[in-house]
């Protein structure tokens, strides 16, 4: 990248331009208004002398000589102090004059005191004297002109001094703008750097780093932003692989245990009844193959939000009945007992195939995960804005801290010894249950276990307005 892409280069020529904009207004504006404004306070203070020796000259009571006047008046006010007669009856004339003060160079044509003896008025101005400058003021008064000069060599001696400030100063900011834009930049182009390979390394596929940077500003929040996201990522790179691991293990067993029959079936010769037994089991596999396909079918759909879940009003008590009736033969079979205890209609918004689903998921485990002679009971229920399907079993119950891993992908737990499921069932049940706007909840002591789908009720119908 060209140095001047670069952050730093357009902070530094940021802050310069600025900078250099800020001195050279300093030194264009201020400058020039402070020079006005110091050789306008020269004039006035001229013009009050010239006032006050117009005054004494013109007061009765007065008897010193104009020269004296004009002495005492230059002494006193450390100006120059000089009085022309004027002879204002054919053309202007100055004819003689009184000059006193610092200075003393005679004065043939002054341009300020002539304005003033041709117009009668007071004038001002500035005069240039050999290499010196003055700020002059002259007053009519009588038969005289009065004119006051006063240096101007201290005011442009300050002026001088405050530009050559300025322009050393101008110096230092713009070397100070410059390294302070560089140096910032320098400090942040390298935590935009760490960003940058830090979103690196995530590309790549590598979590492990944690992005740091603990500063408050937009790029720590950023850098914060960033962590979260590689966690999250990281999470989710974890759960797929694990979920890829699960899966392709979930296959290989019963495709393995279908090798081996196979393999025995072709090989032995095998008795009729070993035959049946074999193919039988054989069954089991591919049964359990299927399920999980259909499984791991549903879980992508569900993964990808691609699962189209209706939301039509089902009778939960209706699909209890059909549970019961489904499973009421394999309860038998395993030495459970199987009893629906339904109260009235529960009507709530899903559908209705996948509350069948998740109701098969609920009566099988608590087959399946507990002790012959279990009472398996499904209820339904309703309450308020909801209604429940419930399935419990007075089984061994689920402890606490199995309690928080049951709904995970591919959890089993190993207590019943009986569990030949992929460990799919309640994460999907859960899933699909919050796809129709419920959920599947579990509580469990000691002897009692229920799994709760609950579902939006479907808002009972008005009663009907009788007709008088
Ligand atoms: N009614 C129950 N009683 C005891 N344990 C249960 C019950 N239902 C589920 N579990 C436990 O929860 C685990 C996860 O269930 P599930 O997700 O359906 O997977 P699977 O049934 O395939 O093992 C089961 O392996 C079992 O340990
Ligand atoms: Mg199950």
């Amino acid at each position: 990248m060209s140095w001047f892409r670069t952050v730093g280069a357009r902070l530094s020529l940021a802050l310069l331009v600025v900078v250099a904009g800020v001195l050279a207004f300093v030194y264009l504006l201020v400058v020039p208004s402070l020079e006005h404004r110091l050789v306008g306070s020269r004039q006035d203070q001229a013009a009050t002398v010239a006032a006050r020796v117009a005054e004494t000259l013109g007061a009765r009571q007065n008897t010193l000589s104009k020269c004296d006047v004009a002495i005492r008046f230059a002494a006193a006010t450390n100006t120059r102090v000089t009085i022309f007669a004027v002879n204002n009856r054919s053309p202007l004339l100055l004819s003689d004059f009184c000059d006193e003060g610092a200075g003393g160079s005679g004065i043939e044509d002054d341009a300020v005191a002539e304005r003033s003896a041709e117009t009668f008025s007071p004038a001002r101005g500035v005069v240039t004297r050999g290499t010196l400058r003055y700020a002059e003021a002259a007053q009519p008064a009588g038969d005289n002109v009065v004119l006051v000069g006063s240096s101007l060599e201290d005011s442009f001696k300050t002026v001088a001094l405050v530009k050559n400030r300025v322009l050393i100063s101008a110096l230092i900011a713009l070397v100070a703008a410059l390294l302070l834009g560089l140096g910032g930049a320098r400090i942040f182009a390298n935590r935009i750097r760490n960003l940058e390979r830090a979103a690196e390394r995530i590309a790549n596929g590598k979590f492990d780093e944690p992005i740091e940077d603990s500063s408050p500003d937009e790029l720590g929040q950023l850098a914060r932003a960033f962590d979260r996201m590689r966690l999250r990522l990281a999470g989710l790179e974890h759960a797929r692989r694990e979920f890829i691991a699960n899966a392709s293990h979930e296959l290989r067993t019963p495709l393995f245990s279908l090798g081996g029959h196979l393999e025995l079936l072709l090989d032995e010769d095998l008795d009729d009844s070993t035959k049946r037994e074999f193919l039988g089991r054989m069954r089991e596999q591919v049964d359990r193959l299927t399920k999980l396909a259909g499984e791991l079918l549903d879980l992508s759909r569900l993964d990808a939000g691609r699962l189209r879940v209706d939301r039509d009003p089902v009778d939960l008590s209706h699909v209890a009945e059909l549970l019961v009736e489904e499973f009421e033969a394999r309860a038998q079979g395993s030495d459970h007992r199987l009893e629906p205890e339904i109260d009235g209609v529960a009507t709530g918004l899903g559908d209705e195939p996948r509350i069948l689903q998740v109701g098969r998921a609920l009566v099988e485990n608590a087959l399946r995960h507990t002790p012959g002679g279990t009472h398996v009971r499904v209820r339904t229920g309703r309450d308020g804005e909801r209604v429940f399907l419930v399935v419990e079993d007075d089984g061994p119950g689920i402890g606490p801290e199995e309690a928080v891993q049951v709904f995970e992908r591919f959890y089993r737990g190993d207590g019943t010894g009986r569990a030949s499921g992929s460990g799919l069932g309640l994460a999907i049940a859960r899933e699909l249950a919050e796809h129709m706007g419920g959920t599947v909840e579990l509580s469990s002591i000691d002897g009692w276990t229920s799994f709760t789908l609950a579902l939006p009720a479907v808002a009972a119908a008005p009663e009907p307005v009788p007709v008088p």
